[in-house]
């Protein structure tokens, strides 16, 4: 697993560079693309390229219908190294009534990822918000009988795409939406304390390879959430819980904020735990109208993603999907609408956000290559073994 160290997606592809004595711009992306990147002109690279030379996954969500041929596919496969099932691997999703399973969207969009060398970031196998659990779950009252559930449901999932996936959100938000307390859900009020550990350690069983996850949302904005939650990973550790790493959605209220130096701070309270820490959700909403809006969002998009680049450890931005026409914001209910929160537009423009993201990425790059390698052995070096292939 990788609590000894970070797993880092783009170390191959900077280690084949450096074996061949490429130098400058380095051609980065996977097989099939004519695109050599050059970081002193962002506009040559995709997200993706610079995010591999960092080491980190660039990730966005997506459903199964957008993952099938066309330009929303053309976006995902190109710019992006990881990719979420935004509601694909629910419980809603994949058992939607008791030891009845569904993995039609699963094998769709996991598929899709394998197809174009992406990570999957496997979501969720345990919601804690009764809003998203089927009703048949919620009618359980019986602990024993809502374990037997739960073990069912995670070992059949997490089994069925062992080996396909890197990683699995197992428990997402245990917390109330906008509190600091266990979120009111059927899991909390039914199941004893140490539930949550117990579906770690099944789901380690069932997939040794996996890393595993918890996922949250607020902390960068909910009053005491962060510390709430800090408290929570700290227990489940200390229950022997076997996780890997925190994700943090950061859903974003608003174009102000988050504030760099306080956020990276918040991501390395993680990584002090020893465990990987990533943004998995990211959005921004704009009020309706107007471009000025988008110069605001792009500049919030820069300190979100340079909080994560500030800290060893974060290894992952991934948006809550890909053009502004597909958002879950706008049917939220929350934000007026269109909320415009994503990295390109309703025609699969780029948007400032996007040139942002992209320009602090690839100063990080330059940054990284001025300095000393941030994966150089400390030991003594040793002779290289001869290239044999
Ligand atoms: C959202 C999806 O985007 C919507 O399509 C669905 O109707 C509800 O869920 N936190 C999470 C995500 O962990 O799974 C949610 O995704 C957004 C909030």
């Amino acid at each position: 697993m990788s609590s000894g160290g970070f797993r880092r997606v783009g170390v191959v592809g900077v280690a084949a560079a450096l074996v061949f004595g490429v130098v400058g711009a380095v051609p980065l992306r996977p097989a099939g693309a004519a695109v050599v990147c050059d970081p002193a002109v962002p506009e040559t690279c995709t997200l993706r390229q610079l995010a591999d030379e960092l080491g980190i996954r660039i990730g966005a969500s997506a459903e199964a219908d957008e993952v099938e041929p066309g330009p929303y596919a053309d976006t995902l496969g190109r710019e992006f190294s990881s990719l979420t099932p935004e509601n694909a691997l629910k419980w809603y999703t994949t058992n939607p009534a008791p030891g009845v399973f569904d993995f039609d969207d699963g094998d769709a969009v996991v598929g899709f990822a394998t197809t174009n060398a992406m990570e999957v970031r496997a979501h969720t196998l345990v919601w804690t918000q009764d809003t998203y659990t089927p009703d048949w779950v919620k009618a359980v009252n019986d602990p024993d009988e809502l374990a037997q559930w739960v073990a069912q449901h995670v070992v059949t999932v997490a089994g069925r795409y062992a080996g396909q996936v890197q990683r699995w959100d197992v428990i997402n938000e245990p917390l109330a939406t906008a509190g600091t307390a266990l979120s009111d859900s059927v899991f909390h009020r039914v199941l004893p304390p140490g539930w949550m550990a117990s579906v770690f350690s099944a789901v380690r069983a069932v997939d040794p390879d996996a890393e595993l996850w918890i996922n949250e949302y607020g902390t960068d904005w909910v009053p005491g959430k962060h510390e709430a939650f800090v408290a929570l990973v700290r227990d489940l550790l200390a229950a022997g819980a076997p996780i890997d790493g925190v994700g943090l959605q950061v859903h974003r209220p608003s174009v102000d904020g988050p504030d760099v130096a306080a956020f990276s701070q918040q991501l390395r309270d993680f990584t002090d735990l020893g465990l990987e820490v990533a943004i998995t959700e990211l959005d921004i909403p704009i009020p309706p109208g107007g471009d000025a809006a988008l110069l605001d969002q792009a500049q919030a998009y820069r300190r979100v993603v340079a909080s994560c680049l500030a800290v060893p450890g974060c290894t992952e931005i991934t948006v809550w999907g890909v053009t502004d026409a597909n958002t879950w914001l706008d049917g939220l209910g929350v934000f007026p609408t269109p909320t415009r929160p994503l990295l390109f537009d309703d025609g699969f423009a780029a948007k400032p956000a996007y040139d942002e993201v992209r320009a602090v990425l690839a100063e990080a790059v330059l940054a990284r290559r001025a300095g000393p390698p941030v994966d150089a052995p400390t030991g003594p070096v040793t002779a290289a073994p001869a290239f044999t292939g």
